[in-house]
């Protein structure tokens, strides 16, 4: 078995602020409200005519992710992307990211795993490597949840979470200890229904979808049980932490950098609390970005890196949770 670390890390934002006070303009909402909930400020959205989509932004984060890991395009051997918001219903993301970055015929996967995307799209990344099988994967997260989102006072406790952008790792074979030590996921679908987006599928397709439209019947938006998937957040992160950390003979104190899912500032305050730790020893960005499900975790590392929260020989541990629900976490030796 070979040893597999994070080699380089990039991210990519929309240039559109939407601030609280934006969205109040658009549905019955307020900053203190939106604040208090999810502790967001502001997030972005890409704007018509900017020339983003989920790909698009996928493949500008990975080309900063590739400058840091001072590697080409050529290097790669496969691309694993994870989003809940391809640009087409298929194709997936990551055959669009090889075809703008000029890659040759390597594998391109797709991550359907919403706000644990980045988590499981690691770890597919990390066998991979750690098989032997390939030197350099590329792992992207990315987000264009404004293209569908409802922006009437009908969705406005969901629309006010989401923001758009992407992030991107190259997960790479060491020659030295450390590294990615673990990764863990779960997932437990009697949940599915709590946090879902119902259509178009090939359960209720768009004939249906106009025919019933629209009042009552929206399951073109996402639907989310916020108290209920709060609930579920919590133990599950924490479990799934205390789980990865346990595998390692490591616990909480050895943690340098925790980076939650920015799922809900709330959330990752009461993870902290929870298990002790200090500010420095967590990183949030969801007051800037809004919840970029697959995209927030390589967002928040990629700018934690870049602001040197970050140092070699750093025990750094990624956790998600989300939609399915599934939830995982990954242990990093810096
Ligand atoms: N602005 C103003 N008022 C609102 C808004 C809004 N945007 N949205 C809902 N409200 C109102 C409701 O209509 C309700 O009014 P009522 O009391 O007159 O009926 C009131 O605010 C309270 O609504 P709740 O839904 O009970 O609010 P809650 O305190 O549960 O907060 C929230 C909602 C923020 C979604 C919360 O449940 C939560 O944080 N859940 C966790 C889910 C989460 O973070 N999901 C992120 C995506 S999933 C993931 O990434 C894991």
């Amino acid at each position: 078995m070979f040893t597999s670390k994070i080699s380089g890390t990039g991210h990519y934002v929309p240039e559109n602020v939407v601030t609280n006070d934006d969205l109040s303009k658009l549905m019955d909402t307020n900053d203190a409200w939106i604040q208090e909930r999810t502790g967001i400020k502001e997030r972005r959205h890409i704007k018509k005519g900017d020339g983003n989509s989920t790909s698009i932004m996928g493949a500008k984060a990975a080309t900063i992710a590739l400058e840091n890991a001072s590697l080409t395009p050529d290097a790669i051997d496969m691309v694993v992307f994870a989003t809940l918001s391809p640009d087409m219903y298929f194709p997936g993301g990551g055959v669009q990211v090889q075809d703008i970055m000029g890659m040759g015929t390597i594998p391109a996967l797709d991550v359907r795993n919403q706000c644990s995307g980045f988590v499981y799209a690691i770890s597919v990344a990390d066998q991979f490597v750690k098989t032997g099988m390939y030197k350099n994967v590329l792992v992207i997260g990315s987000e264009n949840h404004s293209g569908g989102l409802d922006f009437t006072d009908r969705g406005r406790s969901v629309s006010v979470i989401f923001g758009d952008g992407a992030g991107a790792v190259v997960v790479s074979r060491s020659e030295s200890e450390g590294g990615i030590l673990s990764t863990h996921l779960h997932s437990e679908g009697k949940h599915k229904d709590e946090l879902a987006l119902q259509g178009p599928s090939t359960n209720y397709w768009v004939p249906e979808i106009i025919a019933d439209n629209p009042q009552e019947n929206i399951p073109y938006y996402p639907y989310m049980n916020g108290q209920f998937v709060f609930k579920n957040a919590i133990v599950r992160f924490s479990e799934v932490i205390m789980e990865g950390l346990e595998a390692n003979g490591l616990s909480v104190s050895d943690i340098d950098m925790l980076i939650p899912h920015q799922a809900n500032l709330r959330i990752s305050q009461f993870i902290q609390r929870k298990l002790k730790l200090s500010d420095d020893q967590v990183y949030n960005n969801i007051q800037k970005y809004g919840n970029t499900t697959a995209a927030s975790i390589p967002i928040a590392l990629s700018e934690a890196w870049e602001a040197g929260k970050i140092k070699k020989g750093d025990l750094v541990v990624l956790a998600a949770f989300g939609s399915g629900f599934t939830w995982g976490s990954t242990i990093i030796r810096w």
